[in-house]
């Protein structure tokens, strides 16, 4: 029986969710992928934590090396988050041949260039359909489905996290704090939450989003961006009195004299589409000069919705090393447009 093996980078929501699909769904993966895939080692900080599932005996490790050093393992998937020490990792897993799936919009908003560069040098994936928008398949539908196209423009709700808020603050008037507190519990919100309600997430994959659409690279500093820090109780009744409700945007247009993208707070009237995207949903509309307006929706954050996406990616990087061809998929990032300068 042919086996390719995984070393997986992280062990927490994703991670969990990821080891649980690979478990779980064992027999239908390996007849879609032709091999069997298992995780044969999984990198953490801390070996003694309680981690909700059986795991067997010695898969845990603190040694990096013990992944990146072994021929076995064939595929790395990143789920650990931030860039230190991650993007070293990742870019020591790379230069040892082994394919790359992270969920990771930090450091491939900021980083993607040197890693895609790293990739191509080593003849290895680097898939990242995680990192957008959790369990929706947005960046594959970019790069292929759609890639026919010229894509006029992007926009949606992309982080789970600050539209589980903004729901129950619109439904029930829950505080700000305590619903940033119930988002955190259920693991939808990042290590650090400034990230979300400060709508840096957002920006960083409304960049990666626009990237792959404009084919030009889109820098996280030229991102207009606006969390709902400053959003209150007031402002939320007073959307609701003139039938309007507030939800975090990430826009990206093609004009013709310059890429404009931003993230912020917007006023959606009540009978739109997207006023409809509750509770940790992401919906993402896309409009093409050839198929006109599509949209996506789908569960934005959390254990198995991102997991999902994380395991897609491994099964088409398994998929590559089968056929003996990895290498990138799509994405060649040109800067060739300007970013417009949004202000305040
Ligand atoms: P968690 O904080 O839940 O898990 C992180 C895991 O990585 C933990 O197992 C932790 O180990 C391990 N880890 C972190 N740093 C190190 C290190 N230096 N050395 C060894 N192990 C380390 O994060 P999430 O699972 O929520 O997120 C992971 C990634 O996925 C992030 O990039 C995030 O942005 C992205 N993502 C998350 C989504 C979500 O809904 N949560 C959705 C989409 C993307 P230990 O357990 O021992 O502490
Ligand atoms: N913190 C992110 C969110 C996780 O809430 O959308 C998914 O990328």
């Amino acid at each position: 029986e042919q086996v390719i093996k995984i070393g997986l980078l992280g062990l927490g929501t994703v991670g969990r969710g990821v080891y649980r699909i690979l478990q779980e769904n064992q027999d239908s993966i390996q007849k879609r992928v032709g091999v069997k895939l298992e995780v044969k080692k999984v990198l953490v900080r801390s070996l003694g934590k309680d981690r909700g599932i059986n795991l067997p005996e010695g898969i845990l490790t603190t040694n990096l090396a013990d992944i990146t050093q072994d021929p076995e393992i064939k595929i790395v998937v990143e789920v650990l988050g931030g860039i230190n020490p991650t993007l070293d990792y990742v870019l020591e897993a790379l230069n040892q041949g082994k394919s790359v799936v992270t969920a990771n919009k930090d450091m491939i908003a900021e980083h993607g260039q040197r890693l895609f560069a790293a990739a191509q040098k080593n003849n290895c994936d680097l898939l990242f359909e995680a990192s957008v928008a959790g369990g929706i398949p947005i960046i594959r539908t970019l790069k292929q489905s759609l890639a026919g196209n010229q894509i006029e423009e992007v926009f949606g709700i992309i982080n789970g996290t600050t539209n589980y808020m903004l729901t129950k603050m619109t439904q029930d008037g829950s505080d700000f704090a305590d619903v940033l507190q119930e988002a955190q519990a259920k693991g939808y919100a990042e290590a650090d939450p400034t990230a979300d309600v400060g709508g840096y997430d957002a920006a960083r994959k409304i960049a990666i989003l626009a990237s792959i659409a404009f084919n030009s690279r889109v820098p996280l500093n030229q991102v207009y961006t606006e969390g709902i820090t400053k959003i209150t109780a007031d402002d939320i009744a007073y959307a609701k009195e003139l039938g309007y409700v507030i939800k975090l945007l990430g826009i990206a247009k093609d004009r013709p004299e310059g890429i404009e993208v931003r993230v912020h707070p917007t006023f959606i009237p009540q009978n739109h589409p997207l006023a409809a995207v509750g509770d940790v949903f992401n919906a993402v509309f896309v409009r093409g000069n050839a198929v006109g307006d599509t949209m996506f929706y789908g569960k934005g954050a959390g254990e198995l919705p991102t997991a999902s996406a994380v395991v897609a990616d491994i099964m088409d990087a398994a998929r590559d090393i089968i056929r003996n061809v990895p290498g990138i998929i799509g994405c060649t990032c040109f800067q060739t447009k300007p970013v417009l300068d949004i202000g305040e």
